[in-house]
């Protein structure tokens, strides 16, 4: 499978990374309900299959099971997998040694000594200062612990602030991690998508299917619902739904053409923008297969255009 260098001289990952949010969290996916453990290995294993070797998880999915789910299942084959995980610098958190203890935790919750890319889950750093943060991490790169440093959530001016503090050390910023979806297009009009170009940084485009709204299979129908706490957004209501119709009808006949499905078009779409590599959440071995099917094909430039023209009322959502 081709592969993509995260930012200027990262590591070489595939065109589609795996989300794991939902591997163990009864919080927000309601883990356990319709899915479980099994599953979760299955998806797993389906992803090495066809030939999907990146992973995202965060030591706060699951709080910590998301990261024990992948440590489990990766003793169970001897093919590499490439660990993204993210740092959360929660109040508490206010020195240089917090974010090496929170690698080391997360190091063995993965059974891991070295993962591939370390994020700091969200901007707000409180007492710890974006200064001894991005030092903590460019030491763990030094350490060898890491082999890239990358942020999530960040602004267009925030990504520049760590990718100058980084670049004092001779370490690149790889990634920033944002939401982005063909339902949220924020990204394309806040500066972050040019910012993110200019300073070769990669985007890692999370919730991509908007949360399944892009596969098309909610029809805003209660015997349909979601679980979780999708079932009180009102996105998926039958109002929501209905508001984003034009688009679902739109990935429906895009696909046909091709014999695809709304997700692998949507998918396809992101990754049409360039310099972007979603994380598609799942659940199961089939999502994962049908997912890997938005890989080894290409949209014309007219219907990313179309898709595009149809959705710019979610430019500024
Ligand atoms: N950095 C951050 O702050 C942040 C925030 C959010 C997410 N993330 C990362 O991004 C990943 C993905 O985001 P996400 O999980 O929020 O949203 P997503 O990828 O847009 O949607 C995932 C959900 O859509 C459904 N789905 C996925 N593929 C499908 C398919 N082929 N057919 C039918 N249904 C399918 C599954 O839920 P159902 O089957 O239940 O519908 C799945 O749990 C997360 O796992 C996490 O790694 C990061």
């Amino acid at each position: 499978m081709e592969t993509i260098t995260l930012g200027q001289n990262g590591p070489a990952v595939t065109p589609l990374c795996i989300g794991t949010w939902a591997w163990g969290d009864k919080l927000f996916w309601n883990y356990g309900d319709r899915y479980g453990a099994a599953e979760l290995q299955a998806a797993f294993t389906a992803a090495l299959d066809v030939g999907i070797t990146f992973f995202d998880t965060a030591e706060v999915y699951g709080i910590g099971k998301s990261e024990e789910f992948l440590g489990q299942f990766m003793q169970q084959t001897p093919q590499k997998v490439q660990i993204a995980t993210k740092f959360g610098p929660l109040p508490w958190r206010f020195s240089a040694q917090s974010v090496s203890d929170a690698l080391t935790d997360s190091l063995k919750r993965l059974q891991l000594e070295r993962i591939e890319l370390y994020q700091v889950h969200w901007p707000f750093a409180f007492f710890l200062s974006q200064e001894a943060l991005m030092n903590a991490l460019a030491d763990e790169v030094q350490r060898g612990r890491i082999a890239a440093v990358g942020v999530s959530n960040y602004s267009a001016e925030q990504m520049r602030e760590a990718h100058q503090i980084l670049a004092k050390r001779g370490v690149p910023l790889a990634v920033n991690q944002v939401r982005y979806s063909l339902l949220n297009r924020q990204i394309e009009s806040n500066g972050i998508f040019p910012t993110a170009r200019d300073l070769g940084v990669t985007i890692l485009a999370y919730s991509p299917l908007a949360q399944g709204l892009l596969t098309g299979k909610y029809t805003g129908d209660k015997a349909t619902n979601p679980s979780g706490a999708r079932s009180i957004d009102s996105r998926f209501s039958q109002d929501g739904i209905q508001k984003i119709a034009p688009v679902i009808s739109l990935l429906q006949s895009i696909g046909e053409k091709y014999s695809r499905t709304p997700a692998q078009v949507a998918l396809n779409w992101l990754i049409a923008q360039g310099n972007v590599i979603p994380i598609a959440g799942v659940k199961t071995a089939e999502q994962v297969k049908q997912n890997a099917g938005a890989l080894g094909w290409k949209l014309t430039d007219d219907e990313v255009g179309e898709l595009e023209k149809i959705t710019r009322p979610w430019l500024n959502l």
